[in-house]
């Protein structure tokens, strides 16, 4: 047995963070629909994180067709949804500690194409147990999206949660590989596969929308002086949207910080050859036993 206490006040903010997030989820999935604009659904989502007594972890995530991550509305978006493939990917934290959870609403007709991460997330998470291989995981998600026909995304993975920090060691593969660590009991980890019709990998796009704290240093310009302030008081070295930026002329400021090395950005990630993508995640707490999944 492990001393690691699972009822501490840590891992009951990890699980009040899922239980926000699971609710706030499956409630955004069903605004989802042909002609909703981006925008509503993504502050639909945040604001209710904060009605419910959570913070968002990250600006909602919201990925059409062959993008895979990082995609958030701008400032004044007026993009709405198609018959497309929809991700929405979304975190929680209760005072820095954190869930994060994904899923795919399917407007076009790709029915097994959505299924195949759900069904590789759900065989995974049966394997886990202290002391399983996260490279038996990787295993078992590429097996059953291949099993389908389709292919794992290889070069996004999943990965540990720790406080304020939304992506830590250890990396959940997406396929077999030889190199993976061992669970061990108390661990947070976000378990998620991506499946494609395409060849399995993604690349960086030009667009960029969301961001995060590199390198704190002073800053002359009065709006970037601002929003650095907003974002080491209120977001600290977690992703932020510049539609969330208080100060006038937010674009202006953030270009400005990024020019300066003080930030960096996500640029949004797309399937190489513009193929569908997919996506399935829940965050978990290593148990004894097995696992204990906080986003359920
Ligand atoms: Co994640």
């Amino acid at each position: 047995m492990s001393d690691i206490d699972l009822s501490s006040e840590s891992y009951e903010k990890n699980r009040e963070a899922g239980r926000i997030l699971a609710q706030v989820r499956d409630e955004a999935a069903d605004k989802v629909d042909v002609g909703v604009t981006h925008l509503e659904v993504a502050e639909f989502a945040e604001n209710r994180i904060r009605e419910l007594g959570g913070e968002p972890a990250f600006p909602v995530n919201i990925s059409i067709d062959e993008e895979a991550a990082h995609a958030t509305p701008k400032i004044g978006d007026e993009s709405v949804f198609g018959e497309e493939m929809i991700n929405l990917d979304i975190g929680v934290h209760v005072d820095g500690w954190l869930a994060d959870t994904a899923i795919t609403v399917d407007l076009s007709g790709h029915t097994e194409l959505k299924e195949a991460p759900e069904q590789a997330l759900e065989a995974a998470l049966e394997l886990v147990e202290p002391g399983v291989s996260t490279g038996e995981l990787g295993a078992e998600i590429e097996d059953v999206i291949t099993s389908y026909g389709f292919n794992p995304v290889v070069n996004l993975t999943g990965h540990g949660l720790e406080h304020w920090q939304q992506h830590t060691q250890p990396t959940i593969p997406n396929r077999a590989v030889s190199t993976g660590v061992e669970l061990e009991v108390g661990d947070v980890v976000a378990i998620e596969p991506f499946a494609t019709d395409g060849s399995g990998k993604v690349r960086e796009g030009s667009k960029e929308e969301i961001f995060a704290l590199e390198h704190e240093r002073p800053i002359r310009n009065r709006q970037a002086r601002e929003a650095l302030d907003q974002i080491t008081e209120e977001f600290r070295t977690l992703p932020f949207a510049i539609r969330w930026l208080d100060t006038d002329r937010a674009e202006m400021a953030l270009r400005r910080l990024k020019r300066n090395g003080i930030v960096h950005g996500y640029p949004v990630l797309k399937e190489a050859d513009g193929h569908l993508v997919s996506q399935k995640e829940h965050t978990i707490i290593v148990t004894e036993d097995g696992c204990e999944i906080t986003t359920a």
